[in-house]
């Protein structure tokens, strides 16, 4: 395990497209929340801020994906989001995307090891 990392779940409540598990990171001086996905078999972890306005995704805990379980969308206006890197797809982020983290599966566990953006 690297210095960094922290365990978040394990693999096993991650269903593919489906609900999210939620998490905390720090950032920039405070504490916020973040999640983690897996789409297509991969885990993805995303600070959990629409690129709209600093809201939080989920309409329902862990709801972030859309009914068809391809993209992340935001339920306060509807943004949408590429699962596996966090693009804006369309709606009112307006080409913000998500603000991406380093998330790593190994032996049935899922771990945070930071941010893409320091
Ligand atoms: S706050 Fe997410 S779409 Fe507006």
């Amino acid at each position: 395990m690297a210095g960094n990392e922290r365990l978040i779940c394990g693999s096993g409540a991650l269903p593919d497209g489906g609900r999210a598990v939620r998490f905390e990171i720090a950032y920039r001086g405070a504490t916020a929340p973040a999640f983690v996905v897996r789409f297509d078999g991969a885990v993805f972890g995303y600070l959990n801020r629409c690129g709209h306005r600093p809201m939080e995704l989920d309409w329902r805990e862990g709801e972030v994906f859309d009914f068809g379980g391809r993209s992340l969308i935001c339920s306060t206006h509807g943004a949408t989001y590429a699962p596996e890197s966090g693009r804006c797809l369309g709606g009112p982020c307006n080409g913000t995307p998500l603000v991406r983290l380093r998330v790593v599966e190994r032996g049935g566990e899922i771990y945070y090891q930071g941010r893409d953006d320091g």
